[in-house]
């Protein structure tokens, strides 16, 4: 038991975001089983909002594309075919291409705001857990949250619909490449205050 705690407290310091992936894929059957340890998360009335699209291989393409044609909907890319904008949608390309997994993890919309909230905060508990059990496994992950989650489009595209469902993050995947340095954090005095 003391043995089980010490590895959480350790992994719970050692974790950290992943940023370059090794060309090399996790084996599915891990994947499920960091997910399955993510899904042990707190859930008020055991709703485990969360659900997972994990793009791999040939899967990513549509993927990226979707990303890509989302970016230029936003303006973040230049809509035109000007030699600087292919470079740079290029570029996006294979960066995106040489993330082994794409963990996009969605959740049904709740029309009562605090029932929102409490969805979206099982959904971060059970992304946390998952980074953590993925630590254990050698696995990296880049909790990441960008503008195309929000394009409705984007979200057509990739079969969900907008008004029933919310991306919470998508989650980059793989053996890092090596291990960023650790950030530390700020001690805890300076944001706690105790009451009594
Ligand atoms: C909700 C959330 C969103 C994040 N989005 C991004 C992101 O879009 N891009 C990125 O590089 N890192 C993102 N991060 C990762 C943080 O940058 C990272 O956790 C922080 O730098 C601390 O580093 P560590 O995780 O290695 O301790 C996100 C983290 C959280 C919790």
């Amino acid at each position: 038991m003391e043995e089980t705690k010490l590895s959480i407290l350790k992994t719970i310091k050692a974790r950290r975001s992943a940023h370059t992936f090794k060309d090399k894929p996790v084996d599915t059957k891990i994947l499920k089983e960091i997910f399955t340890y993510g899904s042990y998360a707190p859930t008020h009335y055991m709703k485990e909002p969360w659900n997972i699209k994990l793009y791999q291989g040939e899967g990513r393409t549509a993927f990226v594309d979707a990303i890509i044609a989302s970016y230029i909907r936003i303006g973040m890319i230049s809509d035109d075919a000007s030699p600087k904008t292919l470079k740079m949608v290029d570029s996006m390309k294979s960066f995106l291409l040489s993330i082994p997994h794409h963990g996009l993890i969605y959740f049904e919309r709740e029309a009562d705001s605090i029932r929102f909230e409490e969805e979206y905060a099982a959904v971060c508990a059970f992304i946390q857990n998952a980074q953590l059990a993925g630590w254990e496994y050698g696995v990296g992950m880049l909790w990441t949250i960008t503008p195309y989650m929000s394009d409705p489009l984007f979200l057509e595209e990739i079969g969900l619909n907008s008004e029933v469902f919310k991306i919470a993050a998508v989650m980059q995947i793989g053996y890092p490449e090596k291990v960023s340095r650790n950030k530390g954090r700020t001690p805890i005095e300076k944001k706690l205050e105790i009451i009594e």
